[in-house]
This record gives C-alpha cells, structure tokens and sequence, in this order.
C-alpha cells in the first residue's frame, strides 16, 4: 500500500508547510461535505438540516460520549444510537474519520486531561467484559448485584443483567470505572456511557418461554467468553430442568439509517423435545409504524421475517428484524414457536435499531432503502 507514495515522499517533505496547510483545507472539505449540513460550518450545531434534535454544537464542548480523538472516531464511526447522527463507517474511509475526529477536537474549547486512569477501564482493539454490582437504570428502577458489562470497540456498551441474564441496555462513550477495588460481594461498577437505549423500559421481559409466551424460563449463566466477540452461556430452566443451553452473542450493528444491535442465540435443545417460544419484536409490542416489504431468505440462509418499525414505550420509534434457521416454526401472539427435538441445534437473530423520533424524514429515508 505504501508502495506507489514512495517517489512523492522527498516532495512531500520539502512541501511540509503547504502540505499541513492542504491537511487543514482537506479536514475541512470533508467537515463541510459530510458533516456540516447538521452541525453547521463552523462547528455551532446550527446546520441547514431540520432536526428533531439540536445537533451538537463542538465550540461549547457539547461532547457527551468523549471529546478525545479516539472517542471522537468512535462516535463518528459508529453513530449515535436513536439520533440523527448516523456511522461513517461504511461511507468515509478509516483515515477520513481519523481526519475528522482530529478536526472536530480543535473546533471545541481545551481540552482538559482525566486523571484517575488507573480505576478507569477502556476498550481498545477487543472487547472487554466486567462483572460486577451495577447501580440502577433510572428512577424506580432496581439495581443490578450481578451485572456484567461488555465494551465493545465501537464505543457501544452491551449492559447485562446475569441473574436471569437479559440485555437491559445499550451505553455509548467510555466504558467503566471501578469504584471500589476492595468492595466485598462484588465490585461497585460505575458505567461510563451515556444510556442511548434502555430495553423493554428498564425491565425488559425474558425471551425464551414455553407453552406459546405462557410459561417464562429462567436463565442461568454458564460461562462468558471472549475473543473477538463476546459469548455468554447460558441453560433456559424450567425448575431444574434444562430446556435448552443458549449461546449469546451480542454485537453492534450500523444500518444505512441508524446504530443498533443484533443478538444472535445459538440454542441446543435439551433432552426432550420442545416448542421453543422467542419473543418475536416485530409483532410487538408497540403501535406499528411501518412495514417493510423485503422478507424471505439471503445469501446467508435462514428465514428473514418482513423488518417492521415500532413505536417503543418511550413514544421513540425502533426498528425491529428477526431471522432464524429454516424449519418448521409457528408465529403468533407475539412469539415465533420454533420445534427442536432433543440435541437438534438451532440459531435465530434478533435485530434492534433505535431510530428516535419517528419524523417524516426518518420515514422517507427508510421508505428508500425498502426497494
Ligand atoms: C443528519 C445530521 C447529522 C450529520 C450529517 C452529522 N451529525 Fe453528528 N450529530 C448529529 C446529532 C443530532 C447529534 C447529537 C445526537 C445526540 O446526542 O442525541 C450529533 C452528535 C455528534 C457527535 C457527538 C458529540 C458528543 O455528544 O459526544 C459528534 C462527535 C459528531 N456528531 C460528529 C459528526 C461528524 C464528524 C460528522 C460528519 C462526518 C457528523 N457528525 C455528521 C447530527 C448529524
């Protein structure tokens, strides 16, 4: 790749000064190609764009998620989960993001260096799982003893309730801090992220059941992995019987119109038969909104149910898609049934995108990419 630079490298030294003054000019091609039309030219937050929501104005240091460089690339990278604010990932190049993010840093004030790095956890080329006591969620919410975070490299925290193990929340920004290394019956997590999606309200219901969504199973933890993703491990119970052993794996997932995430279950039955009821989101709950007309299978195999965007508890809107393996399966009262006979291994996605206000311009643009 360095290859074919090397003739101009001489060239480019002696040009120093007006090489570093064409990087300022090409940072700020790009900064107004791309990003100003939001954020305005100069960084103010007042863009052309109609928005629902203020975009962030960089001179008075509107940075919730980080204002380092690497923050910076993160966030543009990746997005903002439920905001406007889509990932570049796919359309900007690394070295453009990098760019970017170099140049949003000298559009904010100075920036002031944190100190306690040594309590502070950060996620650098692999993701990292903490466990430990996590305070509450919001208000009239309850805390969590046995929680367990994974900070993934795009900046998105998958945050865990492993007693029953269910996804509680989405976080964005840094990823934990310690507050207490000597604290008895596990640590005391401080999560650094900014909460952009919080499941099912704060006490999202358990996904696996029997009996059509009648009988709920519990979930219990058998072991975390992590390599390039993260895996829990979990058996679905029904007293002590298990039903079946769940292998989970979340991860971040940029669409063209918004951040969000898929689980991935990869379930084994257990020594009998079952009908296996998922909660299926794309039936509900929550009004629809849209429905998408592509459906069917892809290049990947599985059955791929018609996305649909719903309206959450909140009034925000979220996109919802749902796929599994090819096989007999049942769909109806808001779950997806699917029959496994002992030892028969199967897989189902579940899809998750926040999409935030649910404005004109949120419908058209999912509207054009509906084809
Ligand atoms: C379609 C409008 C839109 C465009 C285009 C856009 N942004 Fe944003 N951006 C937003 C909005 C809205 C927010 C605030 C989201 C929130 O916090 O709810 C935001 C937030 C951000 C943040 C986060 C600040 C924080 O709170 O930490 C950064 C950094 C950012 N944008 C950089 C960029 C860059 C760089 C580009 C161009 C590559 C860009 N944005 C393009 C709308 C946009």
């Amino acid at each position: 790749m360095m290859a074919p630079r090397f003739p101009c490298l001489a060239l480019l030294v002696l040009a120093a000064p007006l090489a570093a003054q064409d990087g300022n000019e090409r940072a700020r091609t790009l900064f107004v190609t791309n990003c100003a039309s939001c954020h305005g030219e100069t960084g103010d937050g007042h863009g052309t764009a109609e928005l629902d929501r203020p975009a962030r104005s960089f001179q008075d240091g509107g940075f919730s998620f980080g204002n380092t460089p690497e923050a910076l690339f993160k966030t543009i990278s990746t997005g903002i989960p439920g905001s406007p604010m889509a990932g570049f990932d796919s359309s900007l190049s690394e070295e453009e993001r990098r760019i970017l993010a170099a140049y949003v840093v000298t559009l904010g004030p100075p920036v002031e260096e944190v100190k306690d790095e040594d309590m502070v956890l950060a996620v650098h080329e692999r993701p990292l799982v903490v466990r430990g006591h996590l305070p509450p969620l919001g208000e009239g919410l309850p805390p969590h003893p046995r929680g367990l975070l994974i900070g993934d490299p795009s900046g998105i925290t998958f945050e865990y309730d492993v007693a029953d193990v269910r996804l509680l929340a989405l976080r964005q920004g840094g990823f934990v801090k310690r507050t207490d290394w000597s604290g008895r019956g596990g640590t005391p997590l401080e999560p650094l992220g900014k909460v952009v999606q919080l499941v099912g309200s704060g006490k999202p219901a358990p996904i696996f059941s029997l009996a059509a969504g009648s009988v709920p199973l519990a979930a219990h933890l058998a072991a975390t992995e992590a390599a390039d993703q993260v895996r829990l491990a979990y058996h679905l119970l029904r007293g002590t019987r298990e039903v079946a052993h769940v292998v989970e794996t979340p991860r971040v997932q940029a669409m063209p119109f918004g951040t969000g995430y898929t689980r991935r279950f990869a379930i084994v039955c257990g020594a009998q038969p079952v009908h296996l009821a998922v909660a299926d989101p794309t039936q509900g709950p929550g009004d629809e909104l849209m429905e998408f007309d592509t459906s069917s299978g892809d290049a990947y195999g599985g059955i791929h149910l018609a996305p649909v965007v719903r309206r959450q508890a909140d009034g925000s809107a979220a996109y919802h898609a749902l796929a599994f393996e090819s096989r007999p399966a049942t769909r109806a009262w808001g779950v997806l049934v699917v029959d496994l006979k002992p030892g028969e291994a199967t897989w189902i996605e579940i899809t998750t995108v926040p999409l935030g206000a649910w404005t004109k311009a949120v419908r058209k643009q999912l509207e054009s990419l509906d084809r």
